[in-house]
């Protein structure tokens, strides 16, 4: 249930890895699952390298993707929840808590429509004891209500795809991580990621450990994240190089190296997600110095964000009302059009208060996606943005240009090219040190790098 980023990428490698397995994938909004059927593989909803070929491989022969959700809940012998867990926007918890509003419109509509026996599997991003919940409404439709007989198991399967490489991460997962109390309900699930799995990645734990294991591992890879961009900021300021620094301590075997690459902060939809979930169940269990350890990841991201944005507006004179200003890359990170917590977003919006004019290229990301991120119509308004098919448009006329998301042709962009259409004196912004510097100045850019003292 869920024809999401995790749902739709997750279960159409279950069914290409298991031919034997029937998979459908059900979602309540049809245009999703209408792009999902879509002939043309290059309009799926998600972009994730590799997904068209599993796709074409496997739809129509045992993926199947669907509105009929009752209909593929009574059919089902195990029921993956994958649908959204944000962060709630009102009442009690917000601005921290999970909404599992979704969760458990899922769950009963699961107790209400499955028959015979059901493995539930939570494979959504759940706080600690959501199974407890899970476990009871499924429990009151096993005691009677319909008078059918039905009976149900609860699994704790979270995911660890990353966006961008969800194809590789799903193919060849670090581990796998089951939790659970049912015995044969932990069997069914390894069995079918035991078709492609080795046996010794699929680990076994209670289903506590399961659902906890998720937020604390999203925890901590913010966490080095945040951490290598405090210590960017120092270098800018002490003549250090934080690649450098990164390459020092990475080399540490205890450490190691990945995760260390300073940027404009982290993004998606669940880095920060997650975290407040974690502040807000420490809150809750009388933890507040825990609570308060695991915020400052996120207020120093924040801070991150704000900063490149101020740092922008000093370098050019103290104002940009009316300048035009480049950015390159609007997605949260390379390799996906998913732009749920950019940092492209916070940094453009405070750029359009100050005035500035934005011309914004993404290979990927579409115009009405960048439309509702800045809650603004392209050309609309004092201060204005408009999207650009190539990055030399987006940079005619700049007087600065800003690579936001470290897309693989934004390494090797033409600076001469670009130089000749900007303004003079023009900037360039690195805030993911990916581009070629040498060249960049050459052709008469000043430079700012994240990290770069
Ligand atoms: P998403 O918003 O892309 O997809 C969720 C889908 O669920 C939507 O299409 C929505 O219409 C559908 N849905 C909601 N209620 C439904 C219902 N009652 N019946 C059927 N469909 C319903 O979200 P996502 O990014 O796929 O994330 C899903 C979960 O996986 C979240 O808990 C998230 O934290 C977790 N997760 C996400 C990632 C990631 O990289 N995006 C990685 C690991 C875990
Ligand atoms: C993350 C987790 O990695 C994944 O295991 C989990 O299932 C979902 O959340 P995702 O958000 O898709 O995955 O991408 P990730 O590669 O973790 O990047 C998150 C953000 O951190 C991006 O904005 C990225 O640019 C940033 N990042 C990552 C850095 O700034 N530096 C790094 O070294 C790594």
């Amino acid at each position: 249930m869920g024809a999401g980023y995790v749902g739709g990428p997750t279960m159409a490698v279950i069914a290409d890895r298991c031919p034997e397995i029937q998979v459908t994938v059900v979602d309540l909004n049809a245009e999703r699952i209408a792009s999902w059927n879509n002939p043309e593989l290059s309009r799926l909803p998600v972009y994730e390298p590799g997904l068209d070929g599993v796709v074409a491989r496997a739809r129509g022969r045992n993926l199947h993707f669907t509105t009929e959700v009752d209909a593929a809940i009574a059919a089902a012998d195990m029921v993956f929840l994958s649908v959204n867990t944000p962060t709630k926007t009102r009442g009690v918890g917000a601005g921290q808590a999970s909404d599992l509003r979704w969760i458990e419109a899922c769950t009963r509509q699961v107790a209400a429509a499955a028959q015979g026996h059901t493995i539930v599997v939570e494979k959504s991003t759940l706080p600690v004891r959501t199974a407890e919940t899970v476990q009871t409404i499924l429990a009151a439709a096993e005691q009677g209500g319909d008078g059918a007989i039905k009976s149900f198991a609860v699994l704790s399967n979270p995911e660890f795809l990353a966006e961008g490489t969800a194809i590789a991460d799903l193919e060849a997962p670090d581990r796998v991580l089951i939790g659970g109390q049912d015995a044969d309900a932990l069997e069914a699930l390894a069995q079918v990621y035991g078709h492609w799995v080795p046996a010794e990645r699929i680990l076994r734990t209670n289903l506590w450990s399961s659902e906890l294991s998720k937020l604390t591992a999203n925890a901590f890879l913010a966490q080095r994240v945040s951490s290598i961009n405090s210590i960017a900021a120092l270098c800018e300021t002490t003549g250090a190089d934080v690649k450098e620094v990164a390459r020092a301590i990475g080399t540490d075997t205890r450490i190691g190296s990945r995760f260390l690459q300073s940027g404009p902060g982290f993004g998606g939809s669940c880095f920060q997600k997650d975290i407040l979930n974690l502040v807000y169940l420490c809150r809750h269990y009388g933890l507040t110095e825990v609570a308060e350890y695991w915020e400052q990841v996120v207020a120093l991201n924040s801070w991150q964000q704000r900063r490149i944005a101020r740092l922008v507006v000093q370098r050019l004179f103290n104002t940009v009302a009316g300048k035009r200003v480049a950015l390159l890359g609007f997605a949260f990170k390379a390799d996906t059009n998913d732009t749920r917590e950019s940092p492209a977003i916070r940094i453009a919006k405070d750029l359009l208060e100050e005035g500035a004019q934005l011309s914004i290229h993404d290979p990927k990301v579409a115009d009405e996606q960048i439309v509702r991120d800045l809650a603004q119509p392209a050309g609309m308004g004092e201060s204005t943005w408009h999207s650009c098919i190539d990055p030399v448009e987006a940079c005619q006329g700049a007087d600065a240009v800003l690579i936001l998301t470290e897309w693989q042709q934004f390494r090797t962009l033409d600076w001469s090219a670009i130089a000749t259409v900007m303004r003079r004196p023009a900037w360039l912004f690195d805030c993911r040190a990916i581009a070629d510097a040498e060249a960049a100045r050459a052709a008469g850019l000043q430079i700012w790098t994240v990290g770069e003292g």
